[in-house]
């Protein structure tokens, strides 16, 4: 998953498409590059690494020109280099793609192409090939562009420039997301609408099977039938603005302190303040007609589904199933009318959650979508839309995401149970009454977060860092376990405490850290025990609580953070920044790109 760009204006347009693929870095930063097309020819440069290495490239030896594409790489074939870099270009063409083409071997050997210079081992270089060899047949520039996608199977999203069109682009999507930008004074394509912010004031998001032609003045969509397609283009987002790390040092650290933020946010949508209860009445689905719940999604957004999954089957009763994506859409899932598909995704545009909300469309099953970004693939094409008002997220490794999720998934279990009579209007009360507490609680605990700064730096030669949990607790181990290896590239296990003794208890010696995530309640005792088959092992615990009662247990145990007092109901939301907070200290110690971590990127659009 690449982030592409493309501008034509009545400008110089280089600094233009450097700003925007800055904001596009967050989907892949191995290598970057740029070509523009100036009065003769298509200048381009090609970096490997982050994109401050082009702008540096660029400060020595730059071009400019009004018409010109850009692209930001996260590699799938082809190592990162220089030479694998987009653009790809010929003397007639050059472009820059985000996406797969699965056949890209079979076109490459096409007798058509028997004498073209192949230079990198990249997929998308077989489309600048097929694109040239149709414009020397003597097609037009369409019609090339056409003739060549109806070859590519897989999915792309294109910006295509054309040595002998001075002012044109033209760009396709399947599969993958693109949006078109115009602010009368310049016409842009992105991979999405922050990407576009700085150029343009409305955007339009492209359909699968579009292309679209922009020149200065205008911005042309054609549908999959060739039609002349009238889509809306609606004012950009304040949302797609904020992109900027303030005081912080990192968008990681900007964005845990966001966790109060975006929770008080994300649940105001839901609370009725006439009857003080949670409730997300308005948006036309009949939640007493739900007999189950199926929860998918990806990564961070995955535990926030097994989180949920204890939310539902307590206040709604209702059994729940959840899958990640990639696994769902390949296992020929049974699908069940009655039931409610719900995919969530911060950025709306993961590859395989998005397959496996069309599986459930072609299987005309009821599906909801809980996403971040506004008008993303996934919020548009489910059949409804719950949105996390977290704000725009940019470090790769998801935090204020995650809570926002978990806050429209307890507002959703507690909804569906004050319907189906499990949930008594006092009982929703009393929740609603503890969930607006939860920013303050949040905010507090940020505050006391600084003390894992200290646990941090002595657990950063370890070889690896357990993580153990019970109940609501467990998938949060998971989601802690992900955060840590995925910024300190130290390897880290999140598992449910009782089940150590099946295995992973034979990993435990001498000064292992391993992180309990221990509330208060019935499954206290039993978590505390298996902490002391850890402790008798050599184990260094930190538990992490807001139990207070903690005298005689804590005698062996390494460090404890302890949390404010913090309401059952919103236990997994507050016991999230601790989690958040110690992966983010041990990253900064190690000297880690805490937002931008090695092999990652944060919009996985390809399998
Ligand atoms: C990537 C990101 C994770 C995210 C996951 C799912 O792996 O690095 O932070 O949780 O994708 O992304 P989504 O946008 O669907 O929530």
């Amino acid at each position: 998953m690449c982030g592409i760009v493309g501008i034509t204006a009545n400008e110089s347009v280089s600094s233009n498409i450097i700003s925007a693929l800055k904001k596009l870095e967050y989907r892949g930063y191995d290598s970057a590059g740029i070509a523009i097309n100036t009065e003769s020819q298509i200048h381009q440069k090609k970096v490997k690494g982050k994109l401050d290495n082009l702008i540096l490239s660029l400060q020595k030896d730059g071009f400019d020109g009004k018409v010109g594409i850009g692209h930001t790489r996260w590699a799938t074939h082809g190592e990162p280099s220089e030479r694998n870099a987009h653009p790809h270009s010929s003397r007639k063409v050059s472009l820059v793609h985000n996406g797969i083409i699965e056949n890209a071997s079979e076109l490459k050997s096409r007798i058509e192409l028997k004498n073209y210079n192949f230079e990198s081992d990249t997929d998308s270089e077989v489309i600048t090939a097929l694109i040239t060899h149709y414009l020397n047949e003597g097609h037009d520039h369409m019609e090339s562009v056409k003739q060549t996608i109806s070859l590519l199977e897989g999915s792309y999203a294109l910006a295509i420039i054309f040595s002998d069109l001075k002012d044109k682009i033209i760009g396709a999507r399947n599969g993958s997301p693109l949006v078109a930008g115009t602010d009368g004074n310049s016409n842009s394509l992105g991979s999405d609408s922050i990407a576009l912010s700085a150029i343009a004031n409305k955007v339009c998001y492209l359909e699968d099977g579009d292309i679209v032609v922009l020149s200065r003045e205008n911005v042309e969509i054609y549908n999959s039938s060739g039609d002349k397609a009238n889509r809306e283009f609606v004012d950009i987002g304040i949302m797609d603005t904020e992109v900027s790390k303030g005081s912080y040092n990192h968008f990681m650290e900007k964005e845990i302190h966001e966790h109060p933020k975006a929770v008080g946010e994300t649940f105001r949508q839901f609370i009725d303040h006439d009857q003080g209860i949670i409730s997300v009445d308005d948006i036309g689905l009949n939640f007493n007609d739900i007999s189950k719940v199926h929860l998918i999604a990806c990564g961070t957004a995955y535990y926030s589904c097994l989180v949920a999954k204890y939310y539902f089957e307590q206040y709604a009763r209702l059994p729940v199933e959840c899958d990640m994506a990639s696994e769902f859409r390949y296992r020929d899932p049974v699908l069940d009318n009655k039931a409610l598909y719900i995919f969530v995704s911060q950025s709306g545009e993961t590859a395989d959650t998005k397959a496996a909300l069309d599986f459930c469309k072609d299987a005309k099953v009821r599906t909801l979508s809980i996403v971040n970004v506004m008008n993303s693939s996934i919020a548009r094409e489910s059949d409804y839309c719950l949105y996390t008002k977290a704000g725009a997220e940019i470090g790769v490794a998801s935090t204020k995401a995650f809570t926002a999720q978990l806050s429209v998934l307890l507002s959703m279990a507690l909804h569906c149970g004050t319907k189906n009579n499990n949930v008594t209007i006092e009982q929703n009360r009393q929740i609603c009454k503890e969930i607006m507490q939860a920013p303050q609680i949040l905010e507090k605990t940020i505050k006391r977060s600084y003390e894992l700064k200290e646990t941090a730096k002595a657990i950063i030669d370890s070889k690896g860092v357990m993580y153990l949990g019970r109940g609501t607790a467990f998938p949060l181990a998971l989601e802690g376990a992900l955060k840590f290896k995925e910024i300190s590239y130290i390897h880290a296990e999140g598992y449910p405490a009782g089940e150590m003794k099946h295995g992973p208890l034979a990993l435990i010696e001498k000064d292992l850290p391993v992180v309990c995530i221990v509330p208060p309640g019935p499954l206290f005792p039993k978590t505390v025990s298996n902490i002391q088959e850890v402790i008798a092992r050599g184990g260094r615990i930190l538990m992490i609580t807001d139990d207070d009662s903690l005298k005689s247990s804590s005698e062996n145990i390494w460090k404890i953070f302890r949390l404010p007092k913090t309401p059952k109901s919103i236990e997994a939301i507050v016991y999230s920044v601790p989690i958040h907070m110690l992966a983010y200290y041990t990253a900064v110690q190690l000297g880690n790109d805490v937002d931008q971590p090695r092999n990652l990127a944060k919009s996985v659009t390809v399998e």
